[in-house]
């Protein structure tokens, strides 16, 4: 097939592709002439590859709504097995780029040429992947009005610097929520991007139940299951008291943030049971480990950088410092959201005790419990 753009040929999972071969910055995706394909993107489509693979309802039938040259439902066609996956995109270029790709992996499906929200007017899929460049918003009122009964959603965003607080302005009249330009802002973003969703399926009285949820390089993804039933208790605002110390607070007080998803950013039970596939490269399998061992933690973490500016003290080394919480018996351990990040459940003064106590010109007392 001959294409208007020159092209190459590309293996990422078990999809081989014919790309556009266009030169690509690092970074998010901006929309050019040609269909759209970024490697650095691999990962995102890894994680979809391996919660889909253990999703918790059965997926009849997929739509990859917005997918330039189908990389992710051809990838989620060979590497889940998924019978019935279908491609949207409005760019003729894009969708006979799809045909083409379907053929290069003796895959059959339907392709549709036209604008996702008005391709979907009706609930016909088990999930929709929505992976916009930037802002997903415009694309969701559509997702959760076509979702079933219990359908899943996934969702990229690359509009990070507007959910991480970058353009608070912008976040408010985007998502109707105030974020927090802060080391935690990665993590705010991801639960204000949950709760703009929560907010959708509210609408039509549905809840949302995230199942794999997380930030990366350039970009947000969320995986969520829109069920029947509400889960009001989920959202909230809070107020930055101290190094990663967050409480909540009313939205009334013109210095909270959000309203932010305040649940868990995945299911538990379910991201326990994933595990990387051979398809999936090292990082994204370092990603997965992350997650998994952060899932069951309270929201929020604090940073080895807070807390030594706070303390005026050079910081521990971090795993050292994991280390010390749960020897004093608190929960423990690094976060995917921030290199020098620890999640935990210890209470602000152990933490600071622990921390003073293992830096390396702190204090070498006791560093148990604070009483
Ligand atoms: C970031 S790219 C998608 C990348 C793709 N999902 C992947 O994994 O490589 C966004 C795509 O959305 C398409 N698009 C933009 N607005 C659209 C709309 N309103 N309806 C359908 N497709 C649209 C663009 O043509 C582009 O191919």
């Amino acid at each position: 097939m001959e294409f208007p753009f020159p092209t190459a040929a590309v293996s990422e999972g078990a999809a081989n592709l014919l790309v556009p071969d266009v030169p690509r910055r690092k970074g998010p995706g901006t929309a050019g002439p040609w269909p759209f394909y970024n490697p650095t993107m691999a990962m995102n489509r890894d994680l979809s590859a391996i919660v889909l693979a253990k999703w918790p309802h059965p997926l009849g039938s997929l739509l990859d709504g917005l997918a330039a040259t189908g990389a992710w439902g051809i990838r989620i066609a060979l590497e889940v097995g998924a019978k019935h996956v279908a491609f949207n995109d409005r760019s003729r270029d894009a969708t006979r780029l799809i045909r083409e790709n379907l053929r290069r992996n003796r895959l059959t499906a339907d392709v549709h040429t036209g604008d996702l929200s008005g391709y979907l007017v009706e609930p016909r899929y088990d999930f929709v992947d929505v992976d916009p460049f930037g802002p997903p918003a415009p694309f969701l009122r559509a997702a959760f009005s076509a979702a079933k009964a219990s359908s899943g959603i996934g969702i990229t965003a690359t509009d990070t610097a507007v959910l991480c607080g970058t353009y608070p302005k912008a976040c408010e009249k985007r998502y109707g929520a105030r974020p927090l330009r802060s080391a935690q802002g990665a993590e705010i973003g991801l639960r204000i991007l949950l709760g703009y969703c929560h907010g959708l399926a509210a609408e039509r009285g549905r809840r949302v139940r995230p199942i794999l949820s997380f930030s990366a390089e350039h970009f947000l993804r969320v995986h969520v299951l829109v069920e029947p039933g509400s889960a009001s208790d989920s959202i909230g605002h809070v107020v930055r008291v101290g190094a990663g110390r967050f409480i909540a607070a009313s939205g009334a007080d013109r210095g909270a943030t959000g309203p932010l998803w305040l649940g868990p950013l995945g299911d538990p039970a379910v991201m326990r049971r994933l595990q990387p596939s051979a398809w999936s490269s090292v990082v994204s399998a370092r990603l997965l480990s992350l997650l998994k061992a952060e899932c069951e933690m309270p929201p929020f973490f604090v940073t080895t950088d807070e807390l030594a500016a706070g303390e005026r003290l050079p910081p521990p080394k971090l795993d050292r410092f994991i280390g010390g919480l749960r020897e004093i018996g608190y929960r423990a351990t690094r976060t995917h959201f921030h290199p020098r990040g620890v999640k935990t459940d210890a209470p602000p003064q152990d933490i600071v005790r622990m921390f003073r106590a293992l830096s390396p010109t702190g204090s070498t007392g006791d560093s148990g419990p604070a009483s």
